[in-house]
């Protein structure tokens, strides 16, 4: 079956752009900036990108485009015995990520709805913790399931499905030159709004202000390394899908710095209605910035609600809100998924449209466990080791391969005949040796500091259940998948100019 294809490299940028903007922009950007005190976090924020997050997406375009395939096939056209880092990442992407990715969005549209009434009253942690989540003491305690979050979670399962069953260009494209120019426009009026209210130069100036002595602090460049893969969507193999879909004349450079442009802007700008609604709050209630927010992973459920309920025509600008994130969250999302099809697709030759609603009926029913009153905790625990772990050695693995492995001259090459804007040896340099290095210090950093105190003060055991052993397990998938015969023309495994080794 002929490949589909972007019918526009626009359609293909926004898409990326879709891809990269998420819940990661709006809701990890800003408590992340929020807990370093705003202004310290843009500095390691800004590094990572110009030395990581640019050098690594241009890498995951190129092995797409060259090597014609989603992640487990590009890998294995550049080595077979690599196929299984691929079906890695597109795994506990996929049967990970993805589960408690939608469960969030289920959340937002939610307080979409509840906006408009104010619905969490005046005690907006309490009802975000004890009533909307009902959250039980420990990630063994399953309780109930959370009916108004199953609710949501199911129609946007059908929204995903209804999107990438119609394929690359007839779903993903249409829908994301949609979305996109909603979700800039939505944003716009939020920024807007909330500067113009009272004591807003107050979060701004926190914001801009580059607080030096935060620099010295580890977690910080940790947090803001981490923080780049996983808004750039690195490490999750839609990057790599994306571009094969991309026809052989594209400028792939200019399209991968226009994407990581465009999403850190777009964060950068995100972070200005936030932090004037932080200014607006701290000004209204006398306190000082850093006190206005008690758990800053609850800015977006519980500071936002709060202020919505303060500041006039409150119910409208949080519709809008949470609106930006549930629009914002999709069009990751479908991403996700397409990460995954087109890797099967691609192996196994299964008719695209039954594929999809089966992996859309197992992604829902995955992400019931997240909709019980333990779903929090399973999703604190999940998330971490996913983007901790899994996300920094996939990134790790894709350097080593591409640069040490594979020439990686040769894409540079193929990079320079297709695009504009020229790579030189600066980009080998990174890849080969800054990259692997960076990744290998912020891996190192979280063992070490895992292994003196487990994460979140949660017991090994629970740790072990349920973080570790997703990692495990989808691993082990992974080496299954790989070890199976190719079913489709692909078995060839040879890329643009070049045949596998
Ligand atoms: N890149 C997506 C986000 O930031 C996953 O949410």
């Amino acid at each position: 079956m002929k490949r589909d294809q972007w019918k526009s490299q626009m359609g293909f940028v926004l898409a990326a752009v879709g891809s990269a903007i998420g819940l990661g922009n709006i809701w990890r950007f800003s408590y992340m900036a929020y807990d370093y005190g705003g202004g310290a976090f843009l500095i390691p924020y800004l590094t990572a990108l110009m030395t990581a997050g640019i050098p690594l997406l241009i890498l995951e375009f190129a092995v797409g485009h060259e090597r014609i395939g989603s992640a487990p096939l590009a890998y294995a056209k550049i080595r077979r015995r690599w196929e299984w880092l691929g079906w890695w990442a597109v795994t506990f992407v996929m049967f990970g990520i993805v589960l408690y990715y939608m469960v969030i969005i289920a959340w937002c549209l939610n307080f979409f709805f509840l906006s408009f009434s104010l619905g969490w009253g005046s005690d907006p942690n309490a009802f975000f913790f004890q009533e909307f989540l009902a959250v039980s003491s420990s990630p063994g305690e399953i309780g109930r399931i959370r009916m108004p979050i199953l609710g949501a979670l199911v129609f946007l399962w059908v929204v995903n499905w209804a999107i990438v069953h119609r394929g690359v260009r007839g779903g993903i494209e249409k829908m994301n030159k949609v979305f996109m120019p909603l979700l800039f426009l939505l944003t716009v009026a939020l920024v807007v709004w909330s500067v113009s209210l009272d004591g807003s130069e107050l979060g701004l100036r926190a914001y801009v202000t580059p607080d030096f002595s935060k620099l010295g602090n580890p977690r910080v460049w940790i947090d803001a390394y981490s923080q780049i893969f996983f808004t750039l969507s690195l490490g999750f193999g839609i990057m790599i899908a994306y571009a094969s879909y991309l026809p052989e004349k594209s400028d792939i450079t200019r399209n991968a710095l226009l994407t990581a442009l465009i999403n850190s802007g777009y964060s950068l700008f995100a972070g200005v209605a936030v932090f004037s609604v932080l200014g607006f709050m701290a000004s209204s209630q006398a306190k000082p910035l850093s006190d206005v927010v008690s758990q800053s992973i609850g800015l977006a459920f519980i500071a936002y609600p709060k202020a919505i309920s303060m500041m006039p025509g409150g119910s409208v600008f949080g519709a809008f809100f949470f609106l930006c994130l549930v629009v914002a969250g999709l069009s990751s999302s479908i991403s996700i998924i397409e990460a995954f099809i087109s890797a099967a697709v691609d192996k196994f030759g299964f008719l695209r449209s039954r594929l999809v609603t089966t992996v859309s009926v197992l992604g829902l029913v995955g992400s019931v466990i997240f909709t019980t009153q333990a779903g929090l905790l399973w999703l604190d625990i999940a998330d971490h080791f996913i983007t901790h772990y899994g996300l920094i050695v996939v990134g790790f693995a894709e350097c080593i391969l591409v640069g040490w492995i594979f020439d990686i001259r040769e894409l540079r090459r193929h990079l320079n005949g297709t695009s504009s804007f020229r790579l030189g040896r600066w980009w080998d340099i990174l890849i080969k040796y800054f990259v692997p290095l960076a990744l290998t210090v912020i891996l190192a950093g979280d063992l070490i500091a895992e292994t003196a105190e487990p994460y979140g003060g949660y017991s090994w055991i629970s740790l072990a259940a349920i973080g570790w052993s997703w990692l495990i397990v989808t691993m082990l998938t992974a080496f299954f998948l790989a070890s199976r015969p190719w079913r489709t023309a692909h078995s060839k495994l040879d890329g643009r100019k070049n045949s596998t080794k």
